[in-house]
């Protein structure tokens, strides 16, 4: 596969281009992203769904800087998908002839079941969660997609889109007519689509999940993976689909979605109720990288391996990680973690951090070995995009942030979701990855453990003299002597 790839969606709202940079087979990186407001359906449900001149000429041209775009960053492979506007329109085939002509794009009409496909796939592999409905509005479809275990098992493509909406009702401010006309599309939706927690795709969805995230003072601004509670939600949504289009700015409506979020915000609440979802998981992924995953998973029945993270592996590809360091602390945390789990009680599953957190230690050494923890904390919070949630994102950066010192009750990060881990916890797996950090220094020495009232024993074969100084200054968050033994092997 190309190691750059650029991916097109020309949705009937916007035109969005997304590049992405493969860094291994399993590992790769979004390198570059912007979009257009091409508006190819603007006039089209009022005109038989015949796409008009000007939004055609809009797209062509936006097309034509995305290609160019794309060679600026030698993608070699591009691929353009067109969704409903296009799908729809009688003259379709005038418009990709044109596009082809005119910019040299040549455009992938899909249906709509593989439009909720390729956004059931991105989610799958790439949301930190495994299960739950896919929504995606668009400006001119909506489309949903069952995901069990991190396969996707079911789609369904619904006749509602922001903009469709707009031109049929709320430009003629006929609001019950809009929910008759939703209500009749949710009779289509096969009654076991329903999950506690909805996967939320789309511009319409993001632009939400980012109001909800300043009204409640997010620490941070990463919007992939940002969970809601539908009950906290509902009514602001509801507040936005009945206030009049002038008065959104006063609700914090960006301004290139006050035309539109009236009509998505309503078709979002009628899904999340007739789902009867408890939980939004917001999505910054989508058909563009569905598209994407499709190619560079087609062998791998477009899954990612088990215990794969596509993130973990481009940031060790690009940071220079040596693999073999980061492992050998990881296996030291991990028998520590297991030597003294009477005493922690902490759970199985909170190894995992510190197998992360290990293998990642030296990341921020790429900018300067002064401050190396500080700036890789910062990378692992913000690098970590695919697979893991914000509260593993939080934790695994105060690990990194607090390596040999210990994390402060009240550090803001400790604190960024309410289902993060007590503080003691958190002391916990940094006391343990701080020890194995310090055992690894020279590497190469054979370690091993026992744990008897109150005291770690600590058996090598080597004098480790740094790290007998460095353990001195180290507290567990319960009492627990460290003492060294010399072993003769
Ligand atoms: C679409 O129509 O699918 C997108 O353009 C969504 C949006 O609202 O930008
Ligand atoms: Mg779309």
């Amino acid at each position: 596969m190309a190691k750059i790839t650029a991916v097109i969606d020309i949705g009937s709202n916007s035109a969005r281009m997304a590049i992405f940079e493969k860094t291994s087979r399993y590992g790769f990186r979004l390198i570059y992203e912007n979009k257009s407001r091409v508006r190819i359906s603007e006039g089209c449900y009022e005109n038989d769904g015949y796409l008009q001149e000007v939004p055609i000429r809009r797209a062509i041209s936006a097309l034509r800087e995305f290609s160019a775009i794309a060679k600026r960053h030698n993608a070699r492979k591009l691929l353009c998908v067109a969704t409903s506007a296009v799908r729809d329109a009688p003259n379709r085939a005038e418009f990709l002839q044109r596009a082809r002509k005119e910019s040299g794009v040549q455009v992938k009409v899909i249906d709509g079941e593989r439009e909720a496909w390729y956004g059931g796939i991105a989610c799958a592999n790439l949301s930190h969660k495994k299960s739950g409905i896919t929504i995606d509005i668009g400006g001119g479809s909506t489309e949903c997609a069952i995901i069990e275990n991190g396969d996707v098992r079911e789609v369904i493509s619904l006749h509602l889109g922001t903009i469709r909406l707009k031109e049929l009702f709320f430009d003629h401010k006929n609001l019950d007519a809009a929910k008759d006309f939703i209500k009749q599309e949710l009779r289509k939706i096969p009654v076991h689509f329903s999950h506690d927690n909805v996967f939320g795709i789309g511009g319409t969805i993001r632009a939400l999940a980012k109001m909800h995230s300043k009204q409640h003072k997010y620490p941070i601004k990463t919007i992939h993976g940002y969970e809601m509670p539908s009950k906290s939600i509902k009514s602001f949504i509801q507040t936005i689909y009945k206030t009049k289009e002038e008065s959104l700015a006063s609700l914090g409506v960006p301004q290139d979605r006050r035309d539109t979020i009236r009509s998505g915000a309503l078709i979002f609440s009628m899904l999340l109720e007739h789902f009867g979802a408890h939980t939004i998981t917001t999505s910054g992924v989508g058909v563009r990288e569905g598209v994407f995953l499709a190619d560079m998973l087609r062998t791998q029945k477009y899954r990612f391996p088990t215990g794969i993270y596509p993130s973990f592996v481009a940031l060790k590809d690009r940071f220079g990680v040596v693999d073999k360091w980061g492992k050998l602390i990881a296996k030291e945390a991990r028998a520590i973690f297991n030597v003294l789990s009477s005493v922690h009680t902490l759970p199985e599953s909170s190894k995992h951090y510190l197998t992360i957190a290990a293998q990642l230690c030296e990341v921020g050494g790429f900018l300067n070995f002064y401050g190396r923890m500080d700036h890789g904390a910062y990378v692992l919070l913000h690098g970590l995009d695919y697979g893991f949630s914000h509260t593993d994102r939080a934790i695994l950066c105060l690990l990194l942030e607090y390596l040999n010192k210990r994390i402060p009750q009240d550090d803001a990060i400790a604190h960024i979701t309410d289902i993060m881990p007590p503080i003691q916890y958190l002391q916990w797996l940094s006391f343990i990855l701080s020890l194995a950090y310090s055992l690894c220094l020279t590497g190469g020495s054979k370690l091993e453990y026992s744990y008897e009232n109150g005291t770690l024993f600590i058996t090598a074969n080597t004098a480790l003299t740094l790290a007998r100084e460095s353990v001195e200054k180290f507290i567990a968050p319960t009492h627990v002597l460290i003492t060294f033994l010399e072993s003769r092997g």
